[in-house]
Order: C-alpha cells, then sequence, then structure tokens
C-alpha cells in the first residue's frame, strides 16, 4: 500500500467510531479527506442523523457536497467526537499540526470536543517532534518584527507561500514555520511562542489526543 491508500485505510476505520445521533468535529488534510468520504457514504447508506463542525472552508465544502449537515461551532453545545490529521506524533502522543494551515480552528474544535482521534499513516509517527517545520499563525500586522524575533532567538522561520504570495489562513492570518529539526521541549516552546504578542496559534497539540489509528501495511493500528 501506497501512502495514499494508508491515508485512505486509517480513514475508513475511524467512521466506525460515529453513531447516530453524534456532532463529530471534522478536521483537515488529505486523511481526513477520506474519513469525510467515508463519513458521507455512511450517512446517505444508513441514513444516519450528524451534524459536523468543520475545521476549515475546504471540509464545510467537501461535507456539506456530500449531504453531511455542517453547524458553526457557536451553533453546537458540544462536540462528541473530533477525527483530525496530524503531522507528526511522538512517543508520548504530542503531536504538530497545521500542515494545511488550519490549525487555530482544529485547536478550537479540539478544545471543545469530549473525545479527539488522530488518524495517520504511519509515517507520521516520530520518537521526537521538529523534523516537520512547525506552523506558527500570526496576524499580518506588525509580522515582520515577529519574524525577526522568532529569526534572533534561532528558529530558522519562513513564511508560509502559496502561488508566490504569503499564505493567507481561513482566518486571514499569516503562517511562518519553524524549521527546529527536532524539538527537546514541546511543552517550554508552546508557552514561549504563545506569549508572544502578534502569536495567535501555534501547532503543538499536547495533551490533548485520546485516540490516534495508524496506517499500516498490516492494517490499522488503534493506540489508546
Ligand atoms: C491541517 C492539519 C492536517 O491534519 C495535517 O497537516 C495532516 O495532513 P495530511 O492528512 O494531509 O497529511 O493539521 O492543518
Amino acid at each position: 500500500m501506497d501512502q495514499n491508500e494508508l491515508k485512505q485505510q486509517v480513514g475508513r476505520k475511524a467512521v466506525e467510531y460515529i453513531q447516530d445521533g453524534m456532532i463529530v468535529g471534522l478536521g483537515t488534510g488529505s486523511t481526513v479527506r477520506y474519513m469525510v468520504d467515508a463519513l458521507g457514504q455512511r450517512v446517505q447508506a444508513e441514513h444516519l442523523n450528524i451534524t459536523g463542525v468543520t475545521t476549515s472552508l475546504r471540509t464545510t465544502k467537501q461535507a456539506q457536497d456530500l449531504g453531511i449537515t455542517i453547524k458553526d461551532i457557536d451553533e453546537v453545545d458540544h462536540i462528541d467526537l473530533t477525527i483530525d490529521g496530524a503531522d507528526e506524533i511522538d512517543d508520548d502522543f504530542q503531536g504538530i499540526k497545521g500542515g494545511g494551515g488550519a490549525h487555530l480552528w482544529e485547536k478550537i474544535v479540539a478544545t471543545n470536543s469530549n473525545k479527539i482521534m488522530w488518524i495517520v499513516d504511519e509515517s507520521k509517527m516520530v520518537h521526537q517532534l521538529g523534523k516537520f517545520p512547525l506552523p506558527v499563525e500570526v496576524i499580518p500586522f506588525g509580522s515582520k518584527h515577529v519574524f525577526d524575533e522568532l529569526a534572533r532567538k534561532g528558529y530558522k522561520p519562513e513564511f508560509r507561500l502559496a502561488d508566490g504570495k504569503k499564505f493567507l489562513t481561513d482566518q486571514k492570518n499569516y503562517v511562518i514555520d519553524l524549521h527546529l529539526g527536532h524539538i527537546g521541549d514541546p511543552f517550554a516552546l508552546s508557552d514561549e511562542l504563545i506569549k508572544m504578542v502578534g502569536v495567535v496559534e501555534h501547532g503543538f497539540f499536547l495533551d490533548m489526543v485520546n485516540t490516534v489509528i495508524v496506517g499500516r501495511q498490516s492494517g490499522p493500528e488503534v493506540l489508546q
């Protein structure tokens, strides 16, 4: 199986955890895309009453096209389960997300969820975080100064680009990716970054996830 087939495998497995009547947080990314496809199939075939709360405009469009009811996060009083992808997960289940630039809304949805599940192909499982660049979402106003401060700290920042221009999140902010290589203490760095004025959110998702489903050649592995 190639990487996409592994992503599809975990996407399909994850929807087995969705039950009729649930309010489900729908993440963002190529793995989640397979999961939302599979959920759409179940909703149609089984006439399930599922409400989705999405983490990006992309996922909203996909889910609505498949006939899944979508509500804004402020229209629901709880989220039963959020299923999302991840870019790196370490041995302690700490994660980096935001490869798709959706980590701000993803973290808001995750924080308001009773249970969080990540679905990843096996390449995302690492012993130490940091090979994947850590995304930091910053408001455009004064962002060059935030960038310079991150450079002074030695964090090797790089503005994320799309079509030759600065990438804009759904919230119309910029993303600065930090090329750290390895991260010794994610909790300390998380605290440091979130205290910087102009930083809206970063891609660390620490002590958040309940279940990880890993796509492997031998089949999906459920870790809890
Ligand atoms: C988007 C994310 C994604 O979940 C993460 O980047 C994984 O994406 P993919 O499933 O395409 O590998 O955090 O902001």
